[in-house]
């Protein structure tokens, strides 16, 4: 949701701020823009559409300076055009300001500071900060910048500048995050470490009501009352390529790819194979807590509330205690009730979701013990959370998640093993045997992935359908409503999950020749059920794309497409059945042309509500 980055020191800094932009740009892409100051004079470059239209306007009309900031905007308040595109600016055009999240008494704000006779000439909240650092100025940005933070209501990192306080970058955080890179004699502030990491991996993350001063000879912290903070660097050990397409044509499929590699390393050193135990030493919750949880609740939105719907199911399955999943975004505005012995767990790729923090802090309100999966060291969730257990799946570009949705299962199947043997519900032997198993996923997915030429076959014979319907039971259920996400986000098809025996009750009027199903039906308790609903579907002259385990004859002939995936326990079906259903969704919008990584109207993490 927009991302920000700014640079001093001694390297070219449009070049640099521009990469910085192209590696951001997955957080926002519908306009972009840079201000760079050059001894006394500012100058600044905007333009509506992504990083590269930015890039080809600044070869026609090149800029310099030595230090400057960029924007790459996910539009909240006012249309994507050039001129709502940040930087934003005060009425004498020299206070310069970058922002991410949203100012939401900025029309109150607006309407005080035109009557004390502020112009204004974008229709975005931003400005608003630009003009009242203007109205507080008296020669510091930071003085100024604390003044116009009483004033401000809503979330907010910024990245500001001005010649008329010169060679100086300011950074603050209010909510969404901001890091601090340190180079040598240089520095930078990012809203992602994907940006910096090319750079250094010294890095400092700001709190809440923090701001930077930096400048060529350091970095200075104050708080919003304006008492100085004595923080430390921290090294981060993300492979900056990593963050690079390493030969794919899409950080979407690279992360597909990427999968085996990311759940070896969420599972490596948590499990012993001979005792059955799992180790998750960040959990930070002692064993007379979690002998005595009596209910999971479940938070998160998107990808990650599918994960946490399977992982109800793993966790009532393997623990035997009872879980509840909710919306963040609704969970927040219900009545809560808590009792000590729940366990809140709040799953988020990014550490960012506006939601998923909000509900986060109504638990934690309630006294509530919360734990945070999350994919992003240092972020907000990581923050705000009483125990973390990290996915390992590396840093996750492309828009729609697909390796931080595997790894965050198998951490739920590890949270559930734990769990279990803390309240004693588990023998020795079901434990190695789901160890073992799960051990064995990352090899069935790459088994899957070598069928990916088939996969792409399948898609392309249904690339011009306009409606999908995508069915599983129990616990793959989720699984349907993940695949027929994944499908509608990048390749803007409408499609719909649906436990399959529902469809009775209403959704088989809509089967026809026109509307394909895509059934899960992998062995399973359900899978004779889910048959029956296949041949609902075949009876109304619907076409079925079916996924079944390896060897499962019976299949034949009564569908008109089958991808086969590896047979595992029943319980980790999930994790295999996903895999087909991302390929699928890939190559139908890489066919149909659309811009995977970057698809219309999304941005990766959603830090406003
Ligand atoms: O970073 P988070 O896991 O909290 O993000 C939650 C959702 O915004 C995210 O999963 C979204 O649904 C993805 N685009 C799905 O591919």
């Amino acid at each position: 949701m927009c991302g920000i980055i700014g640079y001093i020191g001694k390297k070219k800094i449009v070049p640099l701020l521009l990469e910085g932009l192209k590696r951001l740009e997955y957080r926002g892409y519908d306009s972009a823009g840079i201000a760079v100051i050059d001894g006394k004079n500012l100058h600044i470059k905007r333009v509506q559409g992504k990083i590269k239209d930015l890039e080809e306007n600044l070869l026609i009309s090149p800029l310099d300076g030595s230090y400057g900031v960029g924007h790459t905007r996910w539009a909240t308040h006012g249309r994507p055009t050039e001129e709502n595109a940040h930087p934003h600016r005060d009425c004498t055009g020299t206070i310069v300001v970058v922002h991410n999240g949203i100012i939401e008494n900025y029309l109150k704000l607006k309407n005080q500071l035109i009557n004390e006779g502020h112009k204004f000439i974008t229709e975005t909240d931003t400005e608003v900060i630009a003009h009242l650092i203007e109205k507080y100025f008296k020669g510091k940005l930071e003085e100024a910048l604390i003044e116009a933070s009483n004033h401000l209501e809503g979330v907010y990192a910024l990245g500001i500048i001005s010649p008329k306080d010169p060679k100086k970058l300011i950074a603050a955080k209010y909510g969404p995050p901001m890091i601090i890179g340190i180079g040598e004699d240089e520095y930078f502030l990012s809203s992602d470490l994907a940006a910096i990491l090319n750079h250094t991996r010294d890095v400092i993350f700001l709190e809440d009501k923090e701001i930077a001063i930096i400048q060529s000879e350091g970095v200075k912290f104050l708080n919003f009352d304006g008492k100085f903070v004595q923080k430390n660097s921290q090294k981060i050990n993300w492979d900056p390529v990593m963050t690079e397409k390493g030969g794919f044509r899409h950080f979407m499929l690279k992360e597909i790819y990427e999968q085996p590699r990311a759940l070896r390393e969420t599972i490596f050193g948590r499990i012993s194979l001979d005792t059955g135990k799992t180790y998750i030493d960040e959990l930070n919750l002692n064993d007379e807590f979690l002998k005595n949880v009596s209910k999971i609740v479940i938070i998160a939105c998107g990808t990650s509330w599918h994960a946490g719907l399977i992982g109800k199911y793993l966790i009532e399955s393997i623990s035997k205690i009872p879980a509840e999943v909710d919306y963040a975004s609704e969970y927040r505005y219900k009545d809560l009730i808590w009792n000590k012995n729940f366990l809140g767990v709040a799953i988020t790729q990014s550490g960012e979701t506006a939601d998923t923090i909000a509900a986060m802090r109504e638990i934690k309100k309630l006294g509530g013990k919360i734990i945070t999966i999350c994919n992003v060291h240092g972020s907000m969730a990581t923050r705000e959370a009483d125990g973390i257990i990290y996915t390992h799946a590396g840093p996750e570009i492309g828009v729609a998640s697909t390796k931080a949705f595997t790894s965050q299962l198998v951490v739920l199947a590890l949270l559930a093993i734990h769990l279990a043997w803390a309240k004693k519900n588990i023998n020795k032997d079901y434990s190695i045997s789901l160890l073992n198993e799960l051990q064995r996923i990352p090899h069935k997915i790459e088994m899957i992935l070598n069928k990916d030429k088939k996969i792409e076959q399948i898609s392309q014979k249904y690339v011009f359908y306009n409606n999908f319907l995508y069915l599983g039971r129990w616990i793959n259920y989720p699984v349907a409503l993940e695949g027929a996400l994944k499908l509608k986000e990048i390749s803007y098809i409408h499609a719909e999950g649906y436990p399959a025996g529902e469809m009775k009750h209403g959704p088989i009027a809509l089967i026809d020749t026109k509307m394909p199903t895509v059934a899960i039906a992998t062995k399973d308790r359900v899978k004779d059920k889910v048959m029956n609903n296949i041949s609902e579907v075949k009876t109304r002259g619907g076409e079925v794309i079916a996924i079944a385990t390896e060897g499962d004859e019976e299949m034949k002939g009564k569908v008109d497409e089958i991808i086969h995936v590896p047979e595992t326990s029943e319980i980790f079906t999930p994790f295999l059945n996903i895999i087909p259903l991302q390929l699928f969704a890939y190559n139908i919008a890489f066919k149909k042309g659309y811009d995977v990584d970057q698809p219309r109207n999304l941005a990766k993490s959603v830090t406003v509500e």
